[in-house]
């Protein structure tokens, strides 16, 4: 909704939004009454979801919008293979499917206009999580191992699958917003015309060795030999993720304008939840893509609890490393250190505070 409110905001001249998979209409209506309360005439607002059981529900809950909305119960598939033939473009498509949502990405980026903005969910937790490996073979086209940010790998994984759905149309991506409470993964991307220089390289393998913990990234258009991990016998193995999107999970600018919106100051106007994740989205870009949870290093470690995660980002960017408290998984750091050097940062801390 946020999101919709800044497009609206910043646009010039008509907009057209989709809610693909709209269930009883909940989110038609708060765009419709929270994100278009000036000038709603500007947005033509299509509504549809695949049962139509659910039209006498829609109908009632959206009639009282400003401007009335397109009601309609088609296969999503349907809707936007119509909307691609008569060149009929949104600039915005929640698609907001039960469990994976891949098979329609493609057609939903056909059908959204440069610019414009996918809101895509999923509540598809094994096969990205590492608990369903021959599920994330399917719906992926992914390897999928287990990983202390299961959740952060998750929206990685969705993110690579819509960066090259994205790709093969000879678009690019721009992730604005991506978090997840642990059941449903939700990402937020504008399609750009064009890849950004470079844009390929966002693509990657995320190695994890279960043994001793180390953690290594490759760019897959780079992809060379793995190294050692930090097992004393050289024994371990590492268990590789990928191709995800190893580039930054939110854009730090959108998240302030979204945060600097007027509206939001009014009282109730966001719940004190949300307000959170907005502040913890924005203190993490979500890059480097290398994130460690502190109570693992603390048992890596041995004897005692992890480290004040605030201690830990500080002593880490005064060794020269990225740090950010991660803003995806509460406890959990993203660092470009390894685990050599976390390790030693851990223990150091450790004996300042004896
Ligand atoms: C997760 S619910 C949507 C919830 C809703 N967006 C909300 O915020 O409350 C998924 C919806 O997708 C609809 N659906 C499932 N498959 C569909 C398809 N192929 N085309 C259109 N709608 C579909 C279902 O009827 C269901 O209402
Ligand atoms: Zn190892």
């Amino acid at each position: 909704m946020l999101l919709a409110r800044h497009q609206h905001r910043h646009a010039q001249g008509q907009l057209r939004w989709l809610d693909l998979m709209a269930g009883c209409g909940i989110r038609s209506l708060r765009w419709g009454l929270e994100a278009l309360q000036e000038r709603p005439e500007r947005v033509e607002l299509w509504v549809n979801d695949g049962d139509p059981d659910r039209l006498p529900c829609l109908n009632s809950n959206l009639s009282d919008l400003p401007r009335p909305a397109r009601v309609s119960c088609q296969a999503a598939e349907v809707l936007l293979g119509q909307a691609y033939l008569d060149g009929r473009f949104f600039d915005l498509i929640d698609l907001d499917a039960f469990g994976a949502p891949g098979a329609l990405i493609q057609p939903a980026l056909q059908a959204l206009r440069f610019e414009g903005l996918l809101l895509l969910a999923s509540t598809d937790g094994r096969s990205p999580t590492g608990h369903d490996r021959a599920g994330a073979i399917r719906s992926l086209g992914a390897a999928a191992r287990v990983h202390p940010a299961s959740w952060e790998l998750a929206l990685r994984h969705q993110l690579g699958l819509v960066a090259r759905q994205a790709w093969m149309l000879g678009r690019g991506i721009q992730p604005l917003l991506c978090f997840s409470e642990g059941r449903t993964f939700r990402v937020s991307v504008r399609m750009r015309r064009h890849l950004q220089p470079g844009e390929e390289h966002r693509l990657g393998l995320l190695a994890r060795c279960e043994a001793c913990g180390s953690q290594v990234v490759q760019i897959l258009k780079n992809l060379t030999g793995w190294p050692s991990c930090c097992c004393p016998s050289g024994a371990g193995r590492w268990s590789v993720s990928g191709p995800l999107w190893i580039g930054p999970l939110q854009d730090l600018q959108t998240l302030a304008a979204l945060r600097g919106d007027p509206w939001l100051q009014q009282p109730g106007a966001i719940s004190n939840r949300t307000k959170r994740l907005l502040e913890r989205l924005e203190a993490d870009p979500g890059s480097p893509a290398t994130v460690w949870a502190t109570d693992e290093l603390a048992r890596r470690l041995g004897g005692g609890g992890p480290p004040p995660l605030s201690q830990l980002v500080t002593a880490a960017r005064q060794a020269g490393f990225q740090a950010y408290p991660s803003g995806v998984m509460a406890g959990q750091l993203r660092t470009d250190a390894d685990l050599t050097v976390l390790l030693r940062l851990c223990a150091d801390l450790r004996s300042e505070g004896t």
